[in-house]
C-alpha cells in the first residue's frame, strides 16, 4: 500500500484530508498516513492523529496513522508528500495582515506584502524538505498546498528536482459554487481555467456542451456570489463582469475592489473591530481543537466549514488518485507553463487545466490571454519571479524589485518601508537574509 506523508500534520485541515482518503479508499490503497510536525505543533498533532484514527476505525479502514517530529524518518518509503505547514504559525500571519495597513496597502496572507513575507519564511523550509526528499524518496510526488502555493511551487520546480504539483482549492470551489448557481450537477460543469494561483479566471464555463459563461456572469451579479469564508463577500459590479466576459476568482476582489476591501480591513483591524482573518481563525481553531478532543467525534465536523479550505480534500485526494491510477484526467493545478500561456516565460509556474497521469501534469493549451487580463497576469508573474529569487537567495535587491513591481503597492517609497518592516518582523524566520 501507499505511504502518504503530511508535513504540517497538526493542521486543523488534516481531518478534511483524512475524509478525502476515506471517500476514495476503493481506488487508493493507503497503508500509512504519516503526520509530521515540529515540537511547537506536537500538542495539535496528537489531537488530530487521535481523531484521524477514530475516523478510520469508524468506517473499518485499517490504514495506519503515525506521527513524528523526525521528518527524515517520515520520508523513508514515501509515495506522496503533502505539505500544509505554516512557518511562524497564525501569529506570523496576523502580522502579515496588519503591517501593510498603516501604509494604506492591503493586508492579506497570500496577496501583496503579506504573501511576500509568508513566501520568504516558507522558501527556506520547502527547499530543506526538497533536499531531504531528493536523498530519501526521490520518486515521491510533492503535492504542495502551502501558501503562497504558486510561488512556492515555482521555487521547488526552479531550484530542485522534486516532482511537484501546487494545489489550491479555489478552482474546485468555483466549480462547486457555479454548479449550485446553475442548479447543475458539478460533474456536468466544465470550466476553462487559466491564470496564476489566486489569480485564476474561468475563461469559459460549459454545461454539457453549452457555453453558459454569460448566464453565470448574469447570476453572479445578483449577490455576493463566488466568495470563500476568508474573503469579504463584496458584490461584483455587473457592468464590469459583463464587459470582462470571464469569471474572476474570489481573490480577484483584492485587485478589482482594492479600495473597498482595504477600508473593510482597516475597520476590522482597529480596536473594537472583528480583527484580521488570522485573529478570527485563531478563535475558530481553538473551538475546532476542543471539538476534535471529543471522544465520540469520529467524523470531519461541520465547524471546519468556517475555514477557507472547503473541498481541499477532494482536490488533493482526487489528484493523488489521478497520478497513482494514471487516469489522464483533467485537474486544475500549479505547474510549469511549457508554452501553454503564450507571452509568459515557458519555465514559470501557472495555475491551469492539465491532463494528470502517472507522468505528472501536461497543461492544456491556453494561447494568448486577452488584454483585459494579460497585463495583470504579466505583472503579478513578474512580482512572483522576483519574489522567488529574493526568497531563495536572500537577495534584498530582488526583494525591493518584487515589492516595487507589485500592482497593489503604490510607490517605491512604500515598497522600501514595507520591506524594512517585514524583514525585521520576520527576522527569526529568514535565515537566507
Ligand atoms: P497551521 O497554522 O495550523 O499550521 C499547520 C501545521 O504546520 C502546524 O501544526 C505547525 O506546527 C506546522 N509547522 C509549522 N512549521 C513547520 C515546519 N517547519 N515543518 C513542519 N510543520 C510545521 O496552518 P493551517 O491554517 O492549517 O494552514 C496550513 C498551510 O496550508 C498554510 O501554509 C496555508 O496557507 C495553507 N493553505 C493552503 C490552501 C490552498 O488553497 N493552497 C488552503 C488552506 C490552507
Ligand atoms: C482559501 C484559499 C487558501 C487560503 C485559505 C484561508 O481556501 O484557497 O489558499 O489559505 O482559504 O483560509 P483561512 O480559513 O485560513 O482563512
Ligand atoms: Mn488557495
Amino acid at each position: 500500500g501507499l505511504k502518504i506523508v503530511v508535513i504540517g500534520g497538526g493542521s486543523s485541515y488534516t481531518p478534511e484530508l483524512i475524509d478525502g482518503f476515506i471517500r476514495r479508499a476503493a481506488e487508493l490503497p493507503v497503508a500509512e498516513i504519516c503526520l509530521v510536525d515540529i515540537l511547537a505543533g506536537q500538542h495539535k498533532l496528537d489531537i488530530v492523529a487521535d481523531l484521524a484514527r477514530r475516523m478510520l476505525t469508524r468506517i473499518g479502514l485499517d490504514s495506519k496513522i503515525t506521527t513524528t517530529m523526525d521528518r527524515a524518518a517520515a520520508l523513508q518509503g514515501a509515495d506522496f508528500v503533502v505539505t500544509q505547514f505554516r512557518v511562524g504559525g497564525l501569529a506570523a500571519r496576523a502580522r502579515d495582515e496588519r503591517f501593510p495597513l498603516q501604509y494604506g496597502v492591503l493586508g492579506q496572507e497570500t496577496t501583496g506584502p503579506g504573501g511576500f513575507a509568508k513566501a520568504l519564511r516558507t522558501i527556506p523550509v520547502i527547499l530543506d524538505i526538497c533536499r531531504d526528499m531528493t536523498k530519501i524518496c526521490p520518486e515521491a510526488w510533492l503535492i504542495n498546498f502551502t501558501n503562497p502555493a504558486g510561488l512556492i511551487t515555482e521555487s521547488v520546480l526552479t531550484y530542485t528536482k522534486v516532482k511537484c504539483l501546487g494545489l489550491c482549492n479555489v478552482p474546485i470551489h468555483m466549480k462547486m459554487t457555479i454548479a449550485k448557481l446553475l442548479d447543475a450537477k458539478a460533474n456536468d460543469v466544465f470550466i476553462d481555467f487559466a491564470g496564476l494561483n489566486h489569480l485564476v479566471w474561468g475563461r469559459k464555463v460549459w454545461h454539457r456542451g453549452i457555453d453558459v459563461t454569460a448566464s453565470v456572469l448574469e447570476k453572479m451579479q445578483d449577490g455576493a456570489a463566488l466568495t470563500m469564508k476568508n474573503i469579504p463577500d463584496l458584490k461584483w459590479d455587473g457592468d464590469f463582469l459583463r464587459s470582462l466576459g470571464m469569471v474572476p476568482c474570489p481573490y480577484h476582489r483584492y485587485y478589482y475592489m482594492t479600495d473597498s476591501i482595504l477600508a473593510e480591513e482597516q475597520a476590522a483591524a482597529t480596536t473594537g473591530g472583528a480583527g484580521t482573518r488570522a485573529e478570527i481563525v485563531q478563535a475558530v481553531e481553538e473551538n475546532l481543537f476542543k471539538l476534535y478532543q471529543t471522544p465520540e467525534l469520529a467524523e470531519k465536523p461541520a465547524e471546519l466549514e468556517k475555514r477557507g479550505g472547503a473541498y481541499y480534500s477532494d482536490a488533493a485526494v482526487s489528484l493523488i488518485s489521478a497520478i497513482y491510477n494514471d487516469k489522464r484526467e483533467i485537474h486544475t493545478v500549479n505547474t510549469v507553463n511549457q508554452g501553454a500561456i503564450s507571452g509568459l516565460p515557458t519555465n514559470c509556474v501557472i495555475e491551469t487545466n492539465c491532463v494528470i497521469s502517472k507522468n505528472g501534469a501536461r497543461p492544456l493549451t491556453v494561447g494568448t490571454l486577452p488584454p483585459e487580463i494579460a497585463g495583470l497576469v504579466q505583472q503579478v508573474k513578474a512580482y512572483e519571479m522576483l519574489a522567488v529569487e529574493a526568497g531563495v537567495h536572500g537577495d534584498s535587491n530582488k526583494a525591493l524589485q518584487a515589492l516595487a513591481n507589485h500592482p497593489l503597492i503604490p510607490s517605491v517609497r512604500v515598497a522600501k518601508q514595507l520591506l524594512a518592516d517585514l524583514l525585521s518582523l520576520n527576522a527569526a524566520y529568514l535565515p537566507q537574509f
